[in-house]
């Protein structure tokens, strides 16, 4: 099979396309001939990073058909259409998940192939009115911005929501999750025209996070779901109402932050850390998709190949959305 394998850290030559055996499914195990797959920052930190051996193929994010199934599989038949639970094996904890848990791609073989074996209670029908591309962008965003939306936030009517870095990939889901569910919501961004595409997405209005004292400008808000980390943090608690609660999974800017701790106490407000989502909460977000009048954005579709070309539009200062990779025809 067709395969990207990251041979080299840091620059996106790094990642070359490559013959790999097609892989077999095992006792439990189900193949899944991929028709989409999509980038996360997670690929794009395992690149640059260097904290892995190499070569690996990358990629959390996955949806096609099923073409092989192992021993004792029940329920998964050769030619269902399906997307890819990237949260393996969390567990039974709705808290957190337990010691066998990992995220699909490194150190399991990932997405940015042309087939791939998984566990199968990782499967589950593709959400039948999105596109192969939408499928395959939703999974690993679509469940970190439900559990941070809906478990940990409770979005909902006469709640506002600040979203920092609107442009982001989770933070697109987390916008529309948010006002499909009847939140209010407030953005910050880098442009005008993301502005207004996140206005397009069903934000109230927000603030360029290039502008000293956005925080101001934003006003009072219930809760921030927070993609951004450190550059965020200062403007973000500062918006916060009495009671209110700051949701983080990630750190895009820097992994510290200053907390006033009075503030925090006096203030009764709360900082929750989490990542990804257990199965509940996939199957919740699959449920909440399949009547949902929102459809995942995809800013870009690159052929498998060239898994480089779609690491560079990551970067590229006017990305809105998910970058996805078409890996059969029919992807887009
Ligand atoms: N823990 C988890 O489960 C989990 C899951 C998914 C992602 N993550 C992490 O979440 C982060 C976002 O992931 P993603 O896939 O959504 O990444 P992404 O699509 O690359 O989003 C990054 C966004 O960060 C925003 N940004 C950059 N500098 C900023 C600043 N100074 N202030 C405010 N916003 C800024 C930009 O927003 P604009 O475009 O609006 O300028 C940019 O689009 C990454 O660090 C990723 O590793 C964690």
């Amino acid at each position: 099979m067709l395969a990207v394998e990251l041979r080299a850290f840091d620059d996106p030559t790094g990642l070359v396309p490559a013959e790999l055996p097609d892989p077999e499914p095992g006792p439990g195990e189900v193949r899944v001939d991929l028709v989409a797959a999509a980038l996360n920052r997670r690929d794009w930190w395992i690149r640059r990073g260097g904290k892995v051996s190499l070569p690996q193929v990358l990629g959390s994010d996955g949806a096609g058909i099923v073409s092989a199934v192992g021993g004792g599989v029940e329920g998964v038949a050769t030619g269902d259409e399906v997307v890819i639970d990237p949260s393996l094996d969390w567990g039974e904890d709705e808290e957190a998940p337990g010691p066998a848990f990992r995220i699909l791609g490194v150190p399991d073989q990932g997405t940015y192939a042309e087939r791939i074996v998984v566990g199968a209670h990782q499967l589950r029908p593709r959400p039948p009115r999105l596109t192969w591309a939408e499928s395959a962008a939703l999974p690993l965003a679509g469940l970190t911005a439900w559990r941070a939306t809906v478990t940990h936030v409770q979005a909902g009517p006469g709640r506002t929501i600040l979203v920092p870095g609107a442009g982001g990939g989770v933070a697109t889901f987390v916008i529309q999750i948010a006002r499909e569910l009847g939140a209010r919501v407030l953005v910050t961004t880098s442009s005008e025209e993301k502005l207004e595409r996140a206005r397009a997405l069903g934000a109230e209005g927000g603030a360029l996070y290039t502008d000293s004292g956005w925080s101001e400008r934003i006003g009072p808000v219930d809760a921030v779901v927070d993609s951004v980390g450190a550059a965020a943090w200062p403007g973000a608690l500062a918006c916060l109402k009495r009671g209110g609660r700051l949701v983080n999974f990630a750190d895009t800017t820097g992994d510290r932050g200053e907390v006033d701790i009075t503030r925090l106490y006096f203030e009764y407000q709360r900082i929750q850390g989490t990542t990804m989502g257990s199965p509940r909460e996939f199957d919740a977000l699959l449920a909440h998709v399949a009547d949902a009048s929102w459809r995942p954005v995809v800013d870009s579709v690159f052929p498998l190949a060239d898994a480089a070309g779609a690491h560079e539009r990551l970067d590229a200062p006017d990305r809105f959305g998910k970058v996805v990779l078409a890996v059969r025809p029919g992807a887009e």
